[in-house]
């Protein structure tokens, strides 16, 4: 189940979403039996206990609806205070989350009995009670400051389940749930820990945000550990520039030795005696430019397909070369054949080849060890957070704009806001020669554009949902 899951008349519900749904058995203020989605009704229960302490007490007035009932409710309003008014509060059959089970009207009890009403009387309880929702992954889905947004009234009885990241992040940015799943965004500085691969660290980021649109910006193998960044949501858009930013390893390594993968992991294919050798001369008049192959555990593609499958399969296949650029290199440690050294290299650069290339210069063979990338542009190890850390909410969400300090972000007026957001070039008003960042007076980032013959073009555009 997305508990990110939007349901409103643009994002009307499907039957397709009533499948992932589990709902569990539960008693409204009257005693009568109501369904609610499983993890809404363990965290409600939390919250009602957390409340209970603090002497209020509630409960729940209505939570999953059919459709059906969603008609009835409906009709019913309409005939009571017609169309007009019953469109500010209920929603058209379809178009109500209540149909998700995720979505709860709750009532606070005064003295005897529970105050289904929002009068004076509720509203400053229920106020109160929207100051807490958050620490147990729910949100005030209809505030009053949204209304333009979500398209109705404000409901200070209806909250909904999201999830603690989502709630966290809603609550810290002001976002009601439409700009969270359609606008929000934003890069981790994740240290992803050996074990684990790339992958399994965004789906982990895409599960804890329950947002789809979730990109790493460089491969670190399964063994590997350190700077992994990790785009979420409309900071997919930067994912290629990241990437292209140089990265800093501290790697180790073996000599005389040879494995099929590159790397410690693989199975030995050579073994072999090393004679002395002057490694530390040869890592440091290491070429700074060179065409390196791209190892065949690797996911490059050939012909459609990546180069691992063909490895697998036992098919031939050349390997293609690549320029790459070895910007720093140092030997940091040798000790018999194994050794430890620090490199800065361009994108696309595998330590695996470069450590076999530098063993090559020396007339031998080896195989990497041990891999740590300490940084990625000017992001480095120090900065990250563990997944574990993101779990429990310990994480700084990094702005587009703070991940590339080294272009300028300049403040436009709404004349030039018009021309981005209709995606036109612009004169070079702010003589750059590679990339700017431009925002409004409200700090929204509207896009990236990129110096080309002497006028601005748009790189990305960050107003647009594409
Ligand atoms: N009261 C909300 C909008 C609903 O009917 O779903
Ligand atoms: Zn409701």
């Amino acid at each position: 189940m997305k508990y990110t899951k939007l349901v409103n008349c643009k994002n009307p519900y499907s039957w397709k979403d009533e499948k992932r749904q589990v709902l569990v058995s539960y008693q409204d203020i009257d005693g009568n039996e109501i369904w609610i989605e499983e993890k809404t009704l363990q965290s409600f229960l939390l919250l009602q206990s957390f409340l209970k302490e603090k002497g209020m007490d509630i409960g729940i007035t209505s939570a999953y609806r059919s459709v059906e009932e969603q008609e009835i409710l409906f009709q019913k309003r309409v005939e009571e205070v017609g169309l007009e008014e019953t469109k500010k509060y209920v929603a058209s059959p379809f178009c109500s989350e209540h149909h998700t089970g995720l979505a709860l009207d709750i009532a606070v009890k005064i003295e005897d009995g529970y105050l289904e009403e929002a009068n004076e009387q509720t509203i400053p309880l229920l106020e109160e009670i929207h100051s807490y929702l958050s620490s147990f992954g729910f949100v005030l889905r209809y505030p009053k400051e949204k209304e333009s947004i979500t398209g109705f009234s404000y409901e200070p009885w209806h909250i909904r389940y999201v999830g603690n990241i989502p709630a966290m992040m809603m609550e810290k940015y002001h976002l009601c749930l439409e700009e969270y799943v359609e606008d929000f965004g934003g890069v981790l500085y994740i240290f992803k820990e050996a074990g684990m691969t790339s992958f399994d660290v965004v789906q982990e980021v895409s599960r804890l945000f329950g947002i789809s649109k979730v990109g790493h910006t460089g491969t670190l193998d399964p063994m590997a550990k350190g700077v992994l960044l990790v785009a979420v949501g409309k900071a997919t858009k930067i994912v290629e520039l990241l990437t292209s930013k140089e990265k800093e390893y501290v790697a180790k390594a073996r000599l005389g030795l040879l494995t099929d993968t590159g790397d410690i992991t693989g199975k030995i294919v050579k073994e072999e005696k090393v004679e002395s050798n002057n490694l530390s001369y040869a890592i440091a008049s290491f070429p700074q430019t060179y065409l390196q192959e791209v190892p065949i555990y690797s996911a490059v593609k050939v012909n459609g397909k990546k180069l691992y499958e063909y490895a697998r399969e036992g098919k031939e296949v050349t390997l293609p070369k690549k320029e790459v650029h070895i910007y720093e290199i140092e030997l940091l440690e040798q000790n018999g054949n194994d050794f430890t050294f620090r490199t800065l290299v361009s994108k696309g650069c595998f330590i695996r080849s470069l450590i076999q290339d530098i063993a090559a210069s020396i007339g031998t063979i080896a195989t990497m060890t041990d891999l740590l990338r300490t940084k990625q542009g000017s992001i480095t190890a120090e900065e990250c957070v563990s997944l574990q850390d993101i779990q429990r909410g310990e994480f700084e969400m990094h702005r587009i704009s703070d991940v590339f300090k080294e272009y300028p972000l300049v403040q436009v007026d709404e004349a030039i806001e018009k021309k981005i957001r209709n995606g036109n070039s612009l004169s070079n008003f702010c003589q750059v020669s590679d990339f700017v960042f431009f925002q409004n007076a409200q700090g929204k980032l509207l896009g990236i554009y990129q110096e080309k013959n002497g006028e601005l073009v748009v790189y990305k555009n960050f107003c647009t949902n594409s």
